[in-house]
């Protein structure tokens, strides 16, 4: 094709096309697991499509912000489509970056080599954080209010510069129009940052080539397959058999997403919570204040440590650090073997573990306290840390089954 030739001539779209898609050799045995990265993408993209839409009505002023968000559900037309969408895709990014990222963790993906990309997906997982933390003040609600006011006062609580910090993030005393507008100002930077970190997240993927359910290298496996002699034996090209398995996953996303799109765009409170329907009262502070689902699980964490001395520090240090111990996951884990497959008992154990328990705090964090749930969220915590900081000794002691040469179906 001689347009092709012309542009290849002076930009590498063919190479890039070849060396990324078409003869990128994935393993052969990819599973269900493997749908999230993908998706992920999509969602994104969709997050960045529909919060442009949005962002062509909405008013980042306090007087206006809450009128602004019922103008574009009530008289923008499809407003309310494009605000549910985004709306239920912050939800849905999260849902199927918590399966990415389990997916991780059982498999192995995050040890030699592949230890950058587990650390820019940690990267990742902090900036998607802060865009949905931002996002969150936008609609000006009660919670949207209340709960900024909460977060951003949990830097008071370090010692000697802290009052001047949650000064200095809020631009003010309290949360305010001067805070709604920075938010605002963020929520739609940090997107971009994400897409440029998401570049470089599958640009180190590529660089070392997909793990796989069994945790076998396929580089150093034998090599020829059917289209190249060179390549990985259990390798196949990317495009079209991935690119067609994963048409296989959106379709099934989008089912469940519009189904919650247009059945049940607050679902029971989880993801539009209910005194976010009222405009925001600095003066009448809400009965209960917690934040949306993804978040609780660190929020228990944060309520479940007691103050001392009439300081919360310890508990903003104990929040903090069950989000950075993640980081460390490449050198927690001693285990000879890297997929579930072929890991022990106690390993498999310690997974169960920490996935009831990683529930159970998002459970509570969503609660009001009572002495009952506090006791479970101590506990909770105490067993969030043992899973991390145990690693070392568990995975290494652990027994573990004989890792096969080639990957299996
Ligand atoms: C915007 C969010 C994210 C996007 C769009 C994204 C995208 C992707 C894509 C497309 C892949 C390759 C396909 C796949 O293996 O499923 C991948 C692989 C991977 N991602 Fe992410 N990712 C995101 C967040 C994260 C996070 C938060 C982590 C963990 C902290 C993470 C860790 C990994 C790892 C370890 C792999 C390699 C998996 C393997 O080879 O088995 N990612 N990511």
């Amino acid at each position: 094709m001689s347009l092709m030739n012309w542009i290849d001539d002076r930009f590498p779209a063919t190479k890039v096309w070849n060396e990324h898609l078409a003869e990128y050799y994935a393993p052969k045995n990819f599973n269900f697991w493997y749908f999230f990265g993908s998706l992920a993408l999509m969602v994104l993209v969709l997050q960045i499509v529909t919060g442009v839409l949005l962002a062509m009505n909405y008013k980042p002023d306090a007087d206006l912000a809450f009128a602004s968000v019922e103008y574009i559900m009530r008289d923008v037309p499809g407003g309310w489509f494009i605000r549910y969408m985004h709306s239920t895709g912050s939800s849905a990014f999260f849902v199927v970056v918590y399966l990415h990222m389990y997916r991780g963790l059982i498999y192995g993906s995050f040890r030699t080599p592949r230890e950058l990309i587990w650390i820019i997906g940690m990267v990742i997982y902090l900036a998607m954080m802060a865009t949905a933390f931002f996002g969150y003040l936008l609609p000006w609600g009660q919670m949207s209010y209340w709960g900024a006011q909460v977060i951003v006062n949990l830097f008071d609580a370090i010692p000697i510069i802290g009052g001047a910090l949650s000064e200095w993030v809020r631009g003010d005393y309290v949360i305010s129009d001067i805070t709604l507008n920075r938010f605002y100002a963020f929520h739609y930077l940090v997107p971009f940052i994400l897409v440029a970190l998401v570049y470089v997240h599958i640009v180190a993927l590529h660089q070392v080539g997909s793990n796989n359910p069994d945790g076998v290298e396929i580089k150093k496996g034998p090599k020829g397959n059917r289209w190249d002699e060179n390549a990985p034996a259990d390798g196949i090209p990317f495009h079209p058999y991935y690119s067609v398995k994963d048409i296989v996953g959106v379709v099934g996303f989008l089912i469940l997403f519009f189904a919650v799109v247009f059945f049940a765009p607050e679902m029971g409170g989880y993801f539009l919570e209910a005194p976010n329907f009222e405009p925001a009262n600095p003066l009448k502070t809400p009965e209960h204040i917690a934040p949306v689902w993804y978040f609780t699980p660190f929020y228990a964490i944060l309520r479940a440590v007691p103050s001392f001395a009439g300081t919360q520090v310890w508990g903003v240090i104990a929040m903090f650090a069950s989000i950075l111990v993640m980081f460390f996951l490449p050198w927690l884990d001693r285990s000879p073997v890297k997929s579930i497959r072929y890991k022990g008992p106690i390993t498999k154990f310690m997974i169960g573990m920490f996935v009831v328990v990683f529930i159970m705090l998002g459970y509570l964090g969503t609660q009001a306290p009572s002495a009952l749930y506090t006791a479970l969220s101590q506990i909770g915590t105490i067993l969030y840390f043992a899973f991390f900081l145990l690693m070392p000794i568990y995975s290494k002691i652990d027994k573990t089954k004989p890792v096969p040469e080639r990957v299996t179906k």
